[in-house]
């Protein structure tokens, strides 16, 4: 075969593989469709950010910023600062963990994180799926049985877009049964739920936990993600996986002084928690839609045949949610944030007043 024809070969290969879709940009919009955090105040990230601008000097690399941020990071998640590594966001952990381990054949449940699944693809890693049971639970027997048959295992927990936090138990009986094998626990969210299994992955060799400050640290825009592992791993990670400036300056000046003031951003993690429970409860009041419980920043909602009329309303009042439609056995699904108290009221006077 010509080297033209191996090229060509290749990316029509990959035009057929399924792709992670961004979202449209709609100005003025409510925006409840990407689990970003509003409820973090503009103000206080725009004052972090202009503090940031200040202090770097975007002439030089980062050199020893990224150590700095390990520090706070280690602190905030109750760890080692040997057992962090970061890097440009979550998706790029992920990647780079999937292009370099060799991975051949992975486990996920569904529905889950998209995303890992389309990487998992691009790298020709086969992927078993396991759905969850209705009610969004682990049907433990049936995904260890096919985790048996991986090398890799990934559990998004909380889950996107369903919402619930597995049992710490039957997480951890599922990762001592996969001696020599890797667990990837996607904790994206886990800043608004009851426990990180961030330590237990610092003490085995076998799991990474992965998180982010895109969600609860209202910095999706600045792009740091990080890694909670063993030492010996991270070490690795850090010296050899990971590229030697993965953020940049400004980005990491922004995410030492988001994480400087962490006491604020728990204080809204609470309110998040709180508007979540109220949210959920008027919803559960109306009648046709089903509430799945969530440990996340939103709520998986199945509206049934109610879907297409609220999803005309919300277009109709420009707020804007996640559209799932059927989805693992549910009928006419959506995922909505929380946002802020005025936001979240726009979306349910706009569902109440429509059925
Ligand atoms: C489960 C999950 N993991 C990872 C990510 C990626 O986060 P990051 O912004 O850190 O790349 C997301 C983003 O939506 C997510 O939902």
């Amino acid at each position: 075969m010509s080297k033209k024809n191996w090229l060509d070969g290749n990316v029509k290969r990959i035009a057929k593989l399924g792709r992670y879709t961004k979202p449209e940009k709609v100005e003025g919009a409510i925006k409840l469709d990407s689990n970003e955090n509003f409820a973090l105040d503009r103000e206080f990230i725009a004052g972090v950010t202009a503090e940031a601008a200040r202090q770097v000097d975007v002439r030089e690399y980062p050199l020893d910023q990224l150590e700095q941020m390990y520090s706070q990071l280690a602190k905030y998640a109750g760890v080692s600062e040997k057992c962090v590594a970061a890097g440009s966001g979550s998706d790029q952990v992920i990647e780079l963990l999937l292009s370099t381990l060799g991975s051949k054949r992975a486990t996920v449940f569904t529905p889950t994180f998209s995303y890992f699944i389309n990487r998992c693809e691009l790298h020709g890693i086969k992927v078993d799926q396991v759905p969850l049971k209705r009610d969004f639970d682990l049907d433990k027997q049936a995904f260890l049985k096919s985790a048996k048959k991986a090398d890799l295992v990934y559990i998004c927990s909380p889950n996107n877009p369903t919402g619930n936090q597995l049992d710490r138990k039957t997480i951890i009986e599922i990762v001592d049964s996969l001696e020599g094998k890797l667990v990837l626990v996607d904790e994206a969210y886990v800043d608004f739920a009851d426990y990180s299994l961030s330590r237990d992955a610092t003490k085995r060799d076998n799991v990474i936990v992965l998180r982010t400050l895109s969600k609860a640290f209202g910095l999706a825009g600045a792009r740091v993600g990080y890694m909670v592992a063993n030492e010996k791993f991270v070490q690795i990670f850090r010296s050899t996986i990971q590229s030697p400036y993965p953020i940049s300056t400004l980005s990491l000046a922004i995410a030492s002084g988001v994480l400087e003031r962490a006491s604020y951003v728990r204080e809204t993690i609470e309110t998040i928690r709180k508007e979540r429970s109220r949210v959920a409860g008027r919803l559960s009041k109306i009648d046709g839609l089903e509430i799945f419980r969530s440990d996340a920043n939103f709520l998986f909602i199945e509206a049934g045949r109610n879907y297409q009329v609220i999803s005309s309303a919300l277009a109709s009042n420009g707020i804007i949610v996640k559209m799932l439609g059927n989805i693992a056995g549910h009928k006419g699904c959506m995922r909505v944030t929380i946002g802020t108290r005025e936001m979240n009221d726009k979306f349910l006077q706009c569902v109440e007043g429509t059925l």
